[in-house]
């Protein structure tokens, strides 16, 4: 019983140091909300048969997004290559970078200018292949007029209040 009443102490613990790790990932969210997550072809994942320059013309990059390719494992790799030439002629080597592994490949986008992409693998001559222009952040949002109750509820004293509580009751 001991050791049992130990085990949930220790589970308790974690529970309430998970809670705490939660409430402050959201306190930092308003600093990297603007970052985006952009999957390639949507629904259409990274395929051959898509056209990505429609895609693209239907978002906005700005750097600190990220850019995720799904595609069926074993049958397509993401490779980015240095230009414009290579990306037109379809050039996989020299590459930037070259995924082949598992069925998805995430990446950020850390600098402003383009970005090019094609497979490899014989589709890029089929249009798999996607060029993207990455925009400097936009200035954010002017900070929204202060309104009396409801919304300084979420500021981070009450989320430090909220994860002061619930290790309080956890512990
Ligand atoms: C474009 O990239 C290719 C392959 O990496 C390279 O051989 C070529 O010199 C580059 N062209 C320009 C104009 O930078
Ligand atoms: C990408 O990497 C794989 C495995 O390392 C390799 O077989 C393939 O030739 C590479 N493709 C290009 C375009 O560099
Ligand atoms: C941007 O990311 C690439 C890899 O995706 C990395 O090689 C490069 O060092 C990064 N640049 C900066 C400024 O972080
Ligand atoms: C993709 O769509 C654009 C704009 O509609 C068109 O100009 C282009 O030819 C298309 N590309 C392919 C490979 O079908």
């Amino acid at each position: 019983m001991a050791s049992l009443c130990g085990l949930g102490r220790r589970g308790a613990a974690a529970a309430a140091a998970a809670a705490l790790v939660f409430l402050l990932a959201l306190a930092s969210l308003p600093a990297s909300a603007s970052a985006a997550l952009h999957v390639v072809g949507d629904r259409q994942k990274w395929a051959p048969s898509v056209n990505y320059t429609e895609w693209a013309a239907r978002n906005r990059f700005y750097v600190s997004d990220w850019l995720v390719f799904y595609f069926e494992k074993g049958m397509y790799d993401v490779v980015q290559v240095r230009n414009e030439t290579a990306y037109n002629h379809c050039q996989a080597d020299d590459p930037v970078l070259n995924w082949s592994r598992g069925r998805s490949f995430a990446m950020q986008l850390n600098h402003t200018g383009p970005y090019y992409f094609i497979c490899s693998r014989g589709y890029c001559y089929g249009g798999m292949k996607l060029a993207i222009q990455v925009e400097a952040l936009p200035p954010p949002a002017p900070a929204p007029a202060p309104r009396p109750s409801a919304a300084t509820a979420a500021g981070p004293r009450a989320l430090w209040a909220a994860a002061a509580a619930a290790l309080a009751a956890l512990l």
